[in-house]
C-alpha cells in the first residue's frame, strides 16, 4: 500500500477572483475539478490511500468527495487555522496508516505533471532517502526555490526565490511532489504553523538527513496563476498533458449542456463548462468558460477564464482576463492582459477599456 497526502488548503491569491467561492484545486480543468487529475494520476500509480490536507474552503472538498467514485480511498484532514505546507502534512499524520519506515507520498495541489510517480517511490526505497524531491529544469528559475544535488543526487541546499544572476546555481526547482519515509513526518513540530520548503528542507540537511533529488524532464506546470491556469487546461484538452481524467481530446472539450452556435468557432484547447452558451460568431480561442456562462454573440475570448454564470456581452473582447463568477459584461467591452473582474460586477456597455499596457 502507498499512502499520499494531496496539500490542498491554500487560498489561491493568485487566481482571484476564482478563488473568492472555489478552492483553487476545486475550478474545474478540461471538465473536472483539478484536484481530480492528481488523484486518479496517483490513483493509476499504486496509490491506494488518499489523506485531502484543507484548510480553506474545507466544505468545498467535503461535499465533492462524498459523492465522488474516484477509485480510491480519500479521506478528509481539515486543520482550523492554516497550517503551512508542513504544518499541514504533520496534521495529516493521525490519519495515516503507513508504518514509520514506509514511503508517504506529499503532492502540492496545484501541479500538473507527467511524472513518473511509481519511479519517484522506487528511488526513494532504493536509495534509503529520509525525503526524495521531484525536481524539474525551468528556463527562468527565478520565480521557484532552487534545489541544487550533486553528482550522485544529494541535496545540497534550498534557495528561495534568488534575485542576482549569481544566486542562480542551478535551473532544477522543487517541483511540488515528495516521497517522506513516515517516521520524518512524526518530526515535524505540531500545532504550528510549519513551511516545509523553509523550515522543513534546510532543517533536515543541517542535521546530516539524506535528502534525494530526482530530475524528471517530463511535463511540469504550476497551476499557480491565470495564464498558467489556462495554459493548463488548454494542454490536458489538446492531449499534451497527461491526466487519466481526460477520455478524448481535441481542439475543444465541450461539456454536456453546452451550446455552440453553428458559425462560433471554439478553438485551440478550449473548455465550454455544462450548459454555458456561445453565440453566433463568438470566437473561443484557448480559454476556460465555466459551467452556465454564456458568451453573446460576435465575442472574442482568448487565453481568458470565464467564471460561473458569467456574461460576456455582445461584441465584447478578451484576452489574458479573468472574469468573476456571475459578473456580466455589457457589449462592446475590451478587457485586455491582466483585466480581473470581481464576482458578480456588472460592466455598462462600453464601458470598459482595459489593458495593463494602456
Ligand atoms: P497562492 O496564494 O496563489 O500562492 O496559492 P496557494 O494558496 O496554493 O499557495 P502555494 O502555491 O504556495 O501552496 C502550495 C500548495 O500547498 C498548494 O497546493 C496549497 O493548496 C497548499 N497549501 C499552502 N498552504 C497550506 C496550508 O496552510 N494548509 C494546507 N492544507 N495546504 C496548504
Amino acid at each position: 500500500m502507498t499512502e499520499a497526502v494531496l496539500l490542498v488548503g491554500g487560498q489561491g491569491t493568485r487566481l482571484r477572483p476564482l478563488t473568492v467561492n472555489t478552492p483553487k484545486p476545486m475550478l474545474p480543468v478540461a471538465g473536472v475539478p483539478f484536484t481530480v487529475h492528481q488523484i486518479t494520476r496517483a490513483r493509476d500509480a499504486g496509490v491506494t490511500r488518499i489523506v485531502l490536507a484543507t484548510s480553506y474552503r474545507a466544505d468545498v472538498f467535503r461535499e465533492f468527495i462524498e459523492d465522488a467514485d474516484l477509485g480510491i480511498d480519500v479521506v478528509i484532514a481539515t486543520e482550523d487555522e492554516p497550517l503551512g505546507t508542513g504544518g499541514a502534512i504533520r496534521h495529516a499524520l493521525p490519519h495515516l496508516e503507513s508504518g514509520s519506515d514506509d514511503p508517504v507520498l506529499i503532492f502540492n495541489g496545484d501541479v500538473l505533471s507527467g511524472l513518473d510517480i511509481a519511479g519517484l517511490v522506487r528511488h526513494h526505497r532504493d536509495s534509503r532517502s529520509d525525503v526524495t524531491l521531484y525536481l524539474t529544469p525551468v528556463e527562468d528559475p527565478r520565480a521557484y526555490g532552487l534545489v541544487p544535488t550533486d553528482a550522485t543526487g544529494r541535496v545540497q541546499a534550498f534557495l528561495e526565490k534568488p534575485k542576482t544572476e549569481a544566486e542562480i546555481v542551478t535551473n532544477t526547482i522543487n517541483a511540488g511532489c515528495y516521497v517522506f519515509t513516515r517516521s520524518v513526518i512524526d518530526r515535524i513540530p505540531a500545532g504550528r504553523p510549519v513551511s516545509v520548503e523553509r523550515e522543513t528542507f534546510p532543517g533536515l540537511l543541517a542535521e546530516g538527513a539524506l535528502v534525494t533529488g530526482v530530475v524528471d524532464t517530463g511535463y511540469w506546470l504550476d497551476l499557480g496563476t491565470p495564464l498558467s491556469f489556462v495554459q493548463g487546461s488548454v494542454d490536458l484538452v489538446l492531449g499534451r498533458a497527461p491526466s487519466p481524467a481526460v477520455t478524448s481530446t481535441g481542439e475543444a472539450l465541450l461539456l454536456p449542456g453546452a451550446s455552440v452556435a453553428p458559425d462560433a468557432r471554439v478553438i485551440g484547447g478550449s473548455a465550454i463548462g455544462r450548459d454555458a452558451v456561445v453565440g453566433a460568431g463568438a470566437i473561443v480561442d484557448g480559454a476556460v468558460v465555466f459551467d452556465g456562462a454564456t458568451i453573446a454573440e460576435g465575442a472574442r475570448v482568448e487565453n481568458s477564464i470565464v467564471g460561473a454564470g458569467a456574461v460576456v456581452g455582445a461584441g465584447t473582447v478578451l484576452c489574458g482576463a479573468v472574469i468573476g463568477d456571475g459578473a456580466v459584461l455589457g457589449r462592446g467591452n475590451e478587457l485586455l492582459d491582466g483585466a480581473r473582474v470581481w464576482p458578480g460586477a456588472h460592466l455598462a456597455d462600453g464601458s470598459v477599456r482595459f489593458s495593463s499596457d494602456a
